[in-house]
Order: structure tokens, then C-alpha cells, then sequence
């Protein structure tokens, strides 16, 4: 069983951050302070804080995917994650969500321990995840699917931010476009009114119109619900031009993290990692 650890002090430095592979901080204070504010938890004076990852290893069974993260992400803002497939993006998702084996380090969220919180009562925890695959209910209709996560008799309020798609409600969801699909995906994860928003690839195989619109979303919704929202990307430059906050991930290790113009000015990084050709 993974240790429960209350965090330590704050290992998050202004500005960008070049690691060299391996976490930055791994000494994690502790504290009897019950995990109820931020503030309480080892010093962290940051009241916007969502997400605190600490020294996080995990994966699936044996196969050990991240090597020891550290993340964070705050409230009001937009954080994304970026790296080539396979570098563990959807993995850093899924342990929030509570997903993968974590076999050590801690994750908390809004103050609150989950490390070790089961995918059922994530929920509670004021967190919701998009996947980056089979996220809707194909043959259901859209009410039909938004009733499966709300049990809401009346589907319409749950499209608030989607009036869009009101004239397709009582369609299969497998006759909409790519972009409606995903949309309709958002509305799911949006009905809880989560403080957290985990969105893996949402813009993933959608012209770039249906994806600017996707994006669009997102940051409407961040700036109208001051909530935080984790962004994993395919489309790097899509993403770093649309958040606050970047995470580079290479073979799970997080390798960057800060500014994501100054990731982007990295020609290094961004040619080694992203395979952007060096301007
Ligand atoms: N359910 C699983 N069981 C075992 N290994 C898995 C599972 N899901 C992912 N992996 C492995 O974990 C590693 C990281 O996968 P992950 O899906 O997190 O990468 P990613 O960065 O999201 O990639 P992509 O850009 O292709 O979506 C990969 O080597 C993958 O094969
Ligand atoms: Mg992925």
C-alpha cells in the first residue's frame, strides 16, 4: 500500500523549470494538520491550488509508468500536459481519477488527500474526467446519455453551455459529428459542476474549426467557473497557445514545467521532445 504522506513544503519554484529527469523535490515534510485547506498542509500558502502531485509513482500492475512526478495545478487556470505517445499524459489523468496502481507519492486535490480514493468516489471530490477514447454512449441518445451520469429528469439543463446540440437530443449519439460527439462528452463531465476538469486529447481527430470550438469551450469554462482544468494535447502548439501552465513529460518523467512560451523559445527541448523543427 502507497504511503499517505501529508504534503511538505511547496516545491514549486516561479517560472520555468528544466528537470533533468528525475523529480525536483522529493522531500516531503510532515505534518499532523488535517488535510482540510492547503494552507494546512505542510505550508502551502497558495489558496488557488487544485492539484497537488508529489513524488507520484505509478502505472498498470508490474508496468511502471510514471517515475516519480511531481504537478501541480491551480484554480482559474489552464494546465497542460504535453509529450510524444507513450510518455504517460493519459497516465498523470488516470491517477487522478483513480485509474492506475500508484505504488508511492501522493496526490491531493482541493486540499484533500486521494491518493488512494477508488474511480466511484472521485466524484465526490469535485473532479471530473473526459477520456481520450469511447467517452460516449454510442447507441444511447444524448439524453440518454447525459441521464447515465446525472439521473437528471431533464436533460435541457444540462446542455446550458451546449444549446448547440438541444435539437439533437433525442438522437443516437453515433449520428453525430466528431465535434458534437465531443461536446456532448464535455456536457457529461461538466454536469457535476466539478471544480477539477481532467480533459485527455479533446480535440483529437477534429478538423482544426470543430477543435478551435472545443478549445473555445474549455476556456469559456474556465473563465466564467474559475475552476481548473487539465488540458492533454496532441495539437502542442494548440495547447501551449491556450494555457497558463505546461507540463513536458518524457518517458514518465516530467522534463519541463512553467511558461509555455519558454518552452516553446526551448528550440532543445521542443525539437528533442515535441519534434518541432528548430525555426
Ligand atoms: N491499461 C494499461 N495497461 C498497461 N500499460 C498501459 C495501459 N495504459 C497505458 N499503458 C502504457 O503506459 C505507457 C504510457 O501510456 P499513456 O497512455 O499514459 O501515454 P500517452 O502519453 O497518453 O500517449 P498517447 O499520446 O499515445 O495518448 C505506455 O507505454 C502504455 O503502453
Ligand atoms: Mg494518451
Amino acid at each position: 500500500m502507497a504511503s499517505r504522506n501529508a504534503l511538505g513544503s511547496s516545491g514549486e519554484k516561479p517560472g520555468a523549470e528544466r528537470h533533468g529527469g528525475a523529480p525536483l523535490d522529493t522531500a516531503h515534510g510532515k505534518t499532523d494538520a488535517p488535510a482540510t485547506s492547503p494552507a494546512a498542509q505542510g505550508g502551502n500558502s497558495n489558496s488557488n491550488r487544485a492539484i497537488e502531485i508529489k513524488d507520484l509513482v505509478c502505472g498498470y500492475g508490474k508496468n511502471q509508468v510514471l517515475h516519480g512526478v511531481d504537478f501541480s495545478a491551480d484554480l482559474s487556470k489552464i494546465t497542460a500536459i504535453v509529450g510524444s505517445n507513450g510518455s504517460g499524459k493519459s497516465t498523470m489523468l488516470k491517477a487522478l481519477f483513480g485509474l492506475c496502481d500508484v505504488k508511492s507519492g501522493s496526490i491531493h486535490a482541493l486540499g484533500r488527500d486521494i491518493t488512494h480514493v477508488p474511480t466511484h468516489s472521485i466524484l465526490g471530490y469535485g473532479i471530473s474526467y473526459m477520456a481520450q477514447r469511447k467517452n460516449v454512449f454510442q447507441d444511447l441518445t444524448l439524453r440518454e446519455n447525459l441521464a447515465v451520469v446525472t439521473g437528471l429528469r431533464n436533460a435541457e439543463q444540462a446542455m446550458d453551455h451546449f444549446p448547440e446540440l438541444l435539437p439533437f437530443l433525442d438522437r443516437p449519439a453515433v449520428t453525430l459529428s466528431g465535434g458534437q460527439r465531443q461536446l456532448l462528452a464535455m456536457a457529461m463531465v461538466l454536469v457535476h459542476k466539478p471544480r477539477i476538469m481532467l480533459f485527455d486529447e479533446p480535440t483529437a481527430a477534429l478538423s482544426p474549426k470543430n477543435a478551435d470550438i472545443i478549445i473555445g469551450k474549455i476556456k469559456d469554462l474556465n473563465a466564467q467557473h474559475e475552476n481548473c482544468i487539465v488540458l492533454v494535447e496532441q495539437n502542442v502548439k494548440h495547447a501551449l497557445r491556450n494555457c497558463d501552465k505546461v507540463y513536458l513529460l518524457a518517458s514518465g518523467n516530467v522534463v519541463y514545467s512553467g511558461d509555455p512560451a519558454t518552452l516553446l523559445d526551448d528550440k532543445d527541448l521542443a525539437s528533442k521532445y515535441l519534434g518541432m523543427t528548430p525555426q
